[in-house]
């Protein structure tokens, strides 16, 4: 892979540029009483109409959750006085934007600064050939200095055209420096800062699924599930966005039989807090391009 196609560039700046938009308005709807899911449903709703679609779920994690939280159907869960990060993915003809901010309601913006602030130092040090590691280390350092600990185990990730988690991996922390950027990659570069040990783990709550095998099925409504699961172009979905009456049914029988997979709500001890800053990058010959910049403005 060299440098991007006109085209492909020209729909990655699309993308960013939506998501900025959708970032900006979504993020002044957060506030105590307000319900997760009205958030994310308007947000997703602004996605379709500004884009072509969205590249994963609305992210709403609260407090000690880190990533993968999206709400189920129905689901009434107001926000409180909490840690809130909004993580959007938006896709123009495939090619992803992929970007967080944390809205704090719970008085502690010095753990939002601390990401924002790595999340700038690491785009000032991005560019062909920097090896992951050094922006990793960059993030570390900023974190550190807040007295905050970087989230060890969740790293950026490039992004390709319909698939919102390819290498190179980007480390949150100052290690593997073999790998190097490359002319031609889209990468979403994402601090995570919390006051917690800097590990998230599996939760119960899984909402967030993908197609991983597309087989046939016998059972009717796990078929059903299976034909509406092929619209999303193997990008992941929300359970809540299936319309059958037996999603859940559907999708335990899909997940069992290695159809689709879940992804586990991750997140930190109870009683942690995680801020999140997120960026997409193109990587070019001479430098980079923030595809979502104006999003901390
Ligand atoms: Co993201």
């Amino acid at each position: 892979m060299t440098e991007f196609d006109e085209a492909a560039l020209e729909s990655h700046r699309e993308a960013g540029e939506v998501l900025t938009t959708v970032m900006g308005e979504t993020r002044e709807m957060i506030e105590p009483g307000v319900t997760h899911l009205e958030v994310a449903e308007y947000a997703e709703d602004r996605v379709r109409e500004l884009g072509d679609g969205l590249a994963f779920p609305v992210n709403v994690s609260v407090d000690a959750e880190a990533s993968h939280a999206t709400p189920a159907r129905e689901d009434e869960t107001e926000f409180d006085d909490e840690m809130v990060c909004l993580d959007i993915g938006v896709h123009v003809d495939g090619y992803i934007a992929d970007a967080a901010v944390t809205v704090d309601l719970s008085e502690t913006p010095e753990l939002v600064e601390a990401a924002e602030e790595a999340l700038a130092a690491a785009v000032e040090a991005a560019g062909p050939g920097v090896p992951v590691g050094e922006i990793g280390a960059e993030i570390e350092d900023v974190i550190e200095a807040y007295d905050y600990t970087p989230v060890y185990n969740l790293s950026g990730h490039g992004v390709q055209r319909f698939d919102a988690h390819t290498g190179p991996n980007v480390p949150n922390r100052g290690v593997d420096r073999s790998v190097e950027l490359e002319p031609g990659q889209a990468v979403a570069i994402e601090p995570f800062a919390t006051d917690g040990r800097g590990k998230v783990g599996e939760g119960s709550k899984e909402e967030i699924f993908e197609l991983v095998e597309d087989r046939s099925v016998r059972n009717r409504s796990a078929r059903q599930a299976l034909e509406q699961i092929r619209e999303f172009d193997g990008l992941p979905f929300a359970a809540r966005a299936l319309d059958t009456s037996r999603a859940e049914m559907a999708l335990r029988r899909l997940t069992q039989q290695g159809i689709v997979k879940g992804y586990p709500v991750l997140t930190e001890e109870p009683g942690r807090l995680v801020s999140q800053a997120e960026h997409t990058i193109l990587v070019r010959e001479d430098g980079i391009e923030v595809t979502t910049r104006g999003l901390f403005e």
